[in-house]
């Protein structure tokens, strides 16, 4: 029997897969989906969503993907790591993505043959293609220089292509260094961390949406406040920290994460940080 099931929940709640159900609509995370639901309707190129580790980018990507209306008209793709080899291996991979067949000559054919897909697709379909990239920070020079080859597409209303990036905030220096790049970004947003009253939301969202009854709590409030204190609103490590909490209470065979459980719990936890960082 999982530790969840003891404590009268149906599905572990801090998991931390990039899962679109568990996703609490925090104000910053709220802002970067309405505003790239925009940039792609008006089909305005690209979009780039920035933030550190753990801050929710690819849970944001997923949750996009999930619930962006499902009206004809919206094909996404999505790329999970754009650690290509060569330019080739990501004309190749994007063709294949797109749904054409391969055989091409060159990395200009292959472009060329994009360019003409995504031609009859937006504006004899009046069809919008949506490409995700997610770890962005991978992308080499190369890669962006490619993208922005493909971001030219473009009729006098709007791009051909949509490009919504995710990436950790050191793309913005790589960005920033090739000329014109920054001048293509249509839409750009920076993901923050929870504050403490969203991080008390998204916990008790969490173990809601794992089942746990109305008018039960398994976390004191100054225990949310101290994980608050520890995480500083990062939502992974919050999540991280409440399942360890969850487990300490079972393994106490207690019902309530209080203050005292969880300072001690979050002692080790720096200890294991500062040994790490040692
Ligand atoms: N809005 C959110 N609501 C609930 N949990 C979230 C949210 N954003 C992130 N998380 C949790 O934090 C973890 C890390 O998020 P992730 O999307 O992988 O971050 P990033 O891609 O920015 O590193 C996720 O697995 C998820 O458990
Ligand atoms: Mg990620």
């Amino acid at each position: 029997m999982s530790y969840y099931t003891v404590l009268g929940l149906a599905k572990e709640p801090f998991s931390t897969s990039p899962d679109p159900t568990f996703f609490f609509r925090s104000s910053s995370h709220v802002q970067a989906l309405t505003r790239l639901e925009i940039a792609i309707r008006l089909r305005r190129g690209l979009s780039l969503i920035l933030g550190d580790v753990g801050t929710g980018k690819t849970t944001l990507a997923r949750t996009l993907l999930a619930n962006f209306p499902r009206e004809d008209g919206f094909t996404f793709h999505m790329i999970l790591d754009p650690s290509f080899e060569s330019e080739y291996q990501f004309l190749l991979h994007l063709s294949r993505l797109l749904g054409l067949p391969g055989g091409f000559k060159s990395a200009l054919d292959a472009r060329e043959t994009i360019e003409h897909h995504l031609f009859q697709r937006g504006v004899t379909d009046s069809h919008t293609t949506v490409l995700m990239i997610d770890e962005g920070q991978k992308l080499s020079g190369d890669m962006l220089e490619n993208l922005r080859v493909l971001l030219n597409y473009e009729t006098n209303e709007f791009k051909l292509l949509q490009v919504v990036i995710f990436a950790q905030m050191e793309l913005l220096g790589r960005i920033r260094r090739i000329r014109n790049f920054i001048d293509r970004v249509a839409m750009k947003y920076i993901i923050n961390p929870l504050s403490e009253q969203e991080t008390a939301q998204m916990i008790e969202f969490r173990l809601r949406s794992a089942g746990l009854p109305s008018g039960t709590t398994l976390f004191s409030p100054d225990a949310v406040e101290a994980v608050h204190r520890f995480t500083q609103g990062y939502p992974r490590r919050i999540a991280l920290v409440c399942h360890n909490a969850l487990e300490a209470l079972v393994a106490h065979e207690r019902s309530l994460v209080d203050g005292p459980l969880i300072q001690e719990l979050l002692h080790d936890e720096s200890r294991w940080l500062d040994e790490v960082a040692a």
